[in-house]
């Protein structure tokens, strides 16, 4: 955190991903400046190198919960925790992601991209809704701008933006089929639905004061990095790992986004880092986003019986 970071004393927020690259920055960070910091992981054994990372007094802040995030069930059953010991949340950073190299597909039948990089965070961001709400809560989402460009290798030609067309889909099943599947396009695709849920979100949160913004954190040595670099230049990983962002460098926007005084009152909007920039047109359009609540609203409302 920076000098002009505030005291987060008395507040509480939410971090997903908390056990990893950049989410532990992110987690510590938001503990060492005084708040109570709930990490939700898949296995909580992982937060221990979070507790060597924040030090003895701020760790005592932390408090771990742990969910599958990839899991309807999970998800619902941390949020439930969540909601009956917080009155109020006022700070919830959709961090967890991963990329899948192959289709898979989750318990609840959704393909992996879409439960883990896009459920996860929607889950979140409206079964707390009545403590972000008191909290007049920032929300963050981790995102990636892939979503701007799902080529893999960009050396000449021009950008190709995520696609995301529901008007045939009948759940969220039906999005990142096997059929014709790229998983790098897959997971793209997943954060433009976060990021597009997030456009929705924020106008309907706006009321209570609380704001929804996403971000690009850079290319950044984590985990995520060694699915993601392409076959030819596996070789090279070490040499390339070198010539990225540090997870405490990536994990600067979302840290900024979380608690920038500047910031507060901004919403709805995307950052690639410090520069606020767009996102594809699809994801500002109203019928894409009133569809994409309605299938996720039908993905936690459970299985049809
Ligand atoms: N690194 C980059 O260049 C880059 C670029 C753009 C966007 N991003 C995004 O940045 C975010 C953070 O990723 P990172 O780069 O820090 O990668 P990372 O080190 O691989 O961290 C990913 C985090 O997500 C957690 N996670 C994965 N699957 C989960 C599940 N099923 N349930 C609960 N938690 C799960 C991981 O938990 P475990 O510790 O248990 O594995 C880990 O804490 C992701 O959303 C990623 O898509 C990264």
């Amino acid at each position: 955190m920076t000098a002009a970071t505030p005291d987060l004393g008395q507040q509480v927020a939410v971090v997903t991903g908390g056990t990893g690259g950049m989410g532990q920055v992110i987690a510590a960070g938001l503990a060492q400046a005084g708040a109570h910091v709930i990490v939700i992981a898949r296995d909580p054994a992982r937060a221990d190198a979070l507790r060597t990372l924040i030090g003895a007094s701020a760790a005592s802040r932390l408090e771990v919960i742990a969910a599958d995030l990839s899991r309807r069930a999970d998800v619902v059953a941390a949020t439930q925790l969540i909601v009956n010991r917080h009155q109020q949340i006022h700070i919830l950073v959709n961090n967890a992601g991963a990329h899948f190299p192959g289709h898979r597909v989750s318990v609840d039948g959704v393909e992996m991209h879409v439960a883990l990089d896009y459920l996860a965070a929607y889950g979140l961001m409206t079964r707390l809704d009545t403590p972000l709400r008191r909290g007049r809560a920032r929300i963050v989402n981790v995102a990636s701008d892939t979503l701007n460009d799902t080529r893999q290798v960009t050396i000449a030609g021009r950008p190709r933006p995520a696609d995301l067309d529901l008007t045939e889909a009948d759940s969220l099943a039906d999005v990142n089929p096997a059929t014709g599947f790229v998983p790098f396009q897959a997971y793209a695709r997943a954060k433009l639905m976060t990021v597009t849920a997030g456009y929705a979100l924020a106008r309907t949160l706006a009321a209570d004061g609380v704001t929804v913004n996403a971000l690009h954190p850079g290319i950044v040595a984590t985990g995520i990095i060694d699915d993601l670099v392409p076959a030819p230049l596996r070789p090279f990983r070490t040499l390339i790992r070198r010539s990225l962002l540090t997870p405490a460098q990536g994990a600067a926007t979302a840290l900024r986004l979380a608690t920038d005084p500047s910031l507060a009152g901004v919403t709805g909007r995307y950052f690639n880092r410090d520069l606020e920039t767009t996102t594809p047109a699809v994801s500002h359009d109203p019928g894409t986003q009133r569809r994409l609540c309605e299938l996720s609203e039908h993905h936690f409302a459970g299985p049809r019986r």
